[in-house]
């Protein structure tokens, strides 16, 4: 699928993604600034968080309990808040505008 990272200057890069991987690992391994990663993708830090599109955010499942407790801590959250390596990239993700917090970068 294709996934555009916006950053917060506004700079937008266009990735094609690998299904089955997470959004916080496609990103990173793909360059992407503005998302971290520091603990590896355990849900732990909340370095990944991103804010999803609407569209996208309703095609897949909604954050679980600790992701939902991870996203109370992060600098600037808002409805649309996800953490970037607990979102499964798949198909449902083809289009999505992933936009990346000022704090990350
Ligand atoms: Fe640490 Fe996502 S990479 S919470």
């Amino acid at each position: 699928p294709l996934i555009t990272f916006i950053a917060h200057d506004g700079l937008a890069t266009e990735i094609n993604a690998t299904s089955g991987s997470s959004l916080m690992h496609e990103a990173v391994s793909h360059g992407i600034g503005g998302i971290v990663g520091e603990c590896g993708g355990a849900g732990a830090c909340a370095t990944c968080h991103c804010y999803l599109d609407d569209a996208s955010l309703d095609r897949i499942e909604q954050p679980g309990r600790a992701e939902k407790d991870m996203l109370e801590f992060v600098v600037e959250p808002a409805h649309n808040s996800r953490l970037g390596c607990q979102v499964t990239v798949s198909d449902a993700l083809d289009g999505a505008v992933v936009r990346l917090p000022a704090s990350q970068f």
